[in-house]
């Protein structure tokens, strides 16, 4: 079994973590001069266009985070073979923290005790309590459905939002571009966790935000993106934050990657930023996962997490 690794930088820990967990298999690292038609499993993440397709005889390719964006973009990935994207307990794990220790930030007014303190005033801010914050979680996948979780277990009143009808216990379903408008009504801190597609991209615009709700006891309504930078329009996010239409928001991922050094959003004193690493993707479990899947692959049984590319997700 030959599997080759294609990252946009070298994959020093998951190449150890294979390696470890399969100390008999053949892994390449691209660039690499193995003839290509040794490979049958492709490992990627941001692969540069056109390098897939040289391996004619890859039977799976695996995406090394959740998203599957960064292949989709490459027009020549063969056709009919399937694309298995990552579904980990540990990233699903880190990407629930993010959103509960995001959610509580602004809840809790944060990023203005933290300005008070740097001007060493002692101020108190009101609070509202938890159980009357309404949260809601756009992508009812298998990390919005788990940060839903998570937050309803923390007291908050959670909804979601999805493409397709979806049921979770204790949080109220929206499904489809019919329901959009009424889950923005009733929503306060609203949680991106959609994937990039052409149906997502740019949702997150100054429409969508002026249809939020927001929390008496709270200056406006927050925005918390960890899905894809694309979902959100910068500019007018931007806008939001300066007139007021968002109280604030915690950004993980942006239009361009790293975000530009001329970013207002650097300086916004209601922003809080982080490096596109509200999850990362852990070395050891996703060695364990694709060899999971490769081994479900070759005794004949169906992969799991296969993307559908019609949705593009
Ligand atoms: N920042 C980070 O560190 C980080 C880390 C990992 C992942 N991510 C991002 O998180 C995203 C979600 O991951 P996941 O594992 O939860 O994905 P998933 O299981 O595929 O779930 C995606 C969710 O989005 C919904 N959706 C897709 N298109 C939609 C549309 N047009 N309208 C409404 N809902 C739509 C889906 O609806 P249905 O339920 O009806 O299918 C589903 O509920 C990934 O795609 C990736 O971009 C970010």
């Amino acid at each position: 079994m030959s599997i080759l690794l294609v990252f946009n930088r070298h994959p020093a820990r998951f190449l150890a973590a294979l390696e470890a967990e399969a100390p008999k298999c053949a892994v390449h690292v691209w660039p690499t001069d193995v003839d290509p038609s040794a490979i049958r499993y492709i490992v990627a993440w941001k692969p540069a266009v056109g390098i897939i397709e040289r391996f004619t005889q890859t039977q799976v390719i695996f995406s090394y985070g959740a998203g599957v964006d960064h292949l989709l973009l490459d027009p020549g990935l063969p056709k009919g073979v399937p694309i298995v994207r990552l579904v980990e307990p540990d990233l699903t794990q880190r990407m629930s923290e993010y959103v509960l220790l995001h959610t509580l930030m602004h809840h809790r007014r944060m990023t203005e005790y933290l300005e008070l303190q740097r001007q060493g005033r002692w101020h108190e801010h009101w609070e509202p309590v938890t159980q009357d914050v309404r949260v809601g979680v756009m992508g009812l996948g298998v990390l919005g459905r788990a940060a839903a979780e998570k937050l309803r277990m923390f007291g908050y009143r959670v909804a979601g939002w999805s493409r397709t009808r979806r049921a979770a216990e204790g949080v109220e379903c929206y499904a489809g571009m019919d329901e959009l408008d009424a889950f923005l009504a009733r929503t306060e801190i609203l949680i991106a966790l959609l994937p990039d597609t052409p149906a997502t991209r740019g949702i997150i615009d100054a429409r969508l935000i002026g249809k939020l709700a927001t929390n008496p006891d709270l200056p406006g309504p927050v925005l918390i993106n960890a899905g894809r930078g694309r979902l959100h329009v910068e500019t007018d996010v931007i806008e939001a934050l300066n007139s007021g239409a968002l109280y604030a928001a915690s950004l993980d991922v942006f239009e361009a990657e790293p975000l530009p050094a001329a970013s207002p959003l650097w300086q916004h004193p209601r922003v809080v930023i982080t490096p596109h690493n509200a999850s990362n993707s852990p070395p050891a479990g996703v060695a364990r996962y694709v060899l999971e899947q490769i081994a479900r692959h070759e005794r004949g049984l169906p992969l799991a997490n296969v993307v559908d590319p019609a949705h593009g997700y």
